[in-house]
């Protein structure tokens, strides 16, 4: 990446290589798509696979190998992990957490995925390791986390099985570490919210006719720049949209460090057990 220059991320997820519902000719023509774009860099966030086989692993891989970007992050998701696959990714793919820092943008990726267990978590024991990434940014530094589950509840997504069993803990860790964006996959339903200043962003599923509702497969793009960020959702072989445009906010609030400390002086001024 150069200097001053926008940043461009591709995000794609769930290809679900090896099912049946995954359709080829959609991811290939999405590649064809974001190289056209030349972006910085390609997050890719799990569930590359159906079942995690290592036949599936060797197809996806040589499905993704003409990415014409030298910045990939590749996450593992919950069908990847199925049948001890995280072996097979991590002998392709090399660290399920990693750190990607250039021109302004840091990433920090954790794997949220379980063997064998379709919902997932972060875990308490990589909160040092989140917190230790994201304290090495400068202030205007971009901060985007990804993982595979969902962090907070995507609407027409089913019951609610999907966020990690530790959302409201990482959701805290990624609020005191002033993420900007956080980057997920998983039930294939594009969505955003935002939580303090932060914006969540669910990704798609770039190339698998397993779609809930009147859902196309889609991928998402960012732009960064040094006072703005535009996302764009886009659809292979057809339109995109924009999604979001915003300022950048180079002061965070947090709300709730306002409630934490008015609670902790309330309980000394009357004395409250509580
Ligand atoms: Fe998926
Ligand atoms: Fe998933």
């Amino acid at each position: 990446m150069g200097n001053n220059k926008e940043t461009i991320i591709t995000q794609i997820s769930d290809l679900h290589v090896g099912e049946t519902q995954f359709v080829p000719s959609l991811l290939t023509r999405a590649i064809d798509e974001i190289n056209e774009m030349d972006p910085d860099m390609v997050i890719i966030t799990g569930d590359l696979t159906g079942n995690g086989f290592k036949r599936e692993y060797d197809t996806a891989k040589n499905y993704l190998a003409p990415i014409k970007c030298k910045n990939i992050i590749v996450q593992p998701g919950n069908h990847d992990s199925r049948n001890v696959g995280y072996m097979h990714f991590e002998e392709i793919y090399g660290e399920r957490y990693l750190t990607f820092r250039d021109n302004g943008v840091m990433v920090v990726a954790a794997d949220s995925s379980e063997p064998d267990l379709d919902n997932g978590q972060i875990g308490r024991e990589y909160y040092k390791f989140i917190r230790h990434e994201f304290n090495k940014c400068e202030p205007e530094e971009y901060k985007i986390f990804a993982m595979h589950h969902h962090l907070i509840p995507i609407p027409g997504t089913g019951r609610e099985r999907n966020i990690v069993t530790d959302a409201g803990d990482v959701l805290e860790v990624l609020a005191e570490c002033k993420v900007d964006l956080i980057l997920c996959g998983h039930k294939h339903v594009p969505y955003i919210w935002s939580v303090e200043d932060m914006y969540i962003l669910t990704a798609g599923t770039v190339s698998c006719l397993r779609l809930r509702g009147k859902i196309e497969p889609s991928y998402n793009i960012i732009h960064i720049r040094e006072d703005e960020i535009d996302i764009y959702r886009r659809f292979p072989f057809d339109k995109s949209e924009k999604v979001l445009g915003l300022k950048r906010k180079p002061e965070k609030r947090k709300i709730n460090d306002r409630f934490v400390k008015e609670k902790k002086e309330q309980k000394q001024e009357a004395g409250s057990p509580y």
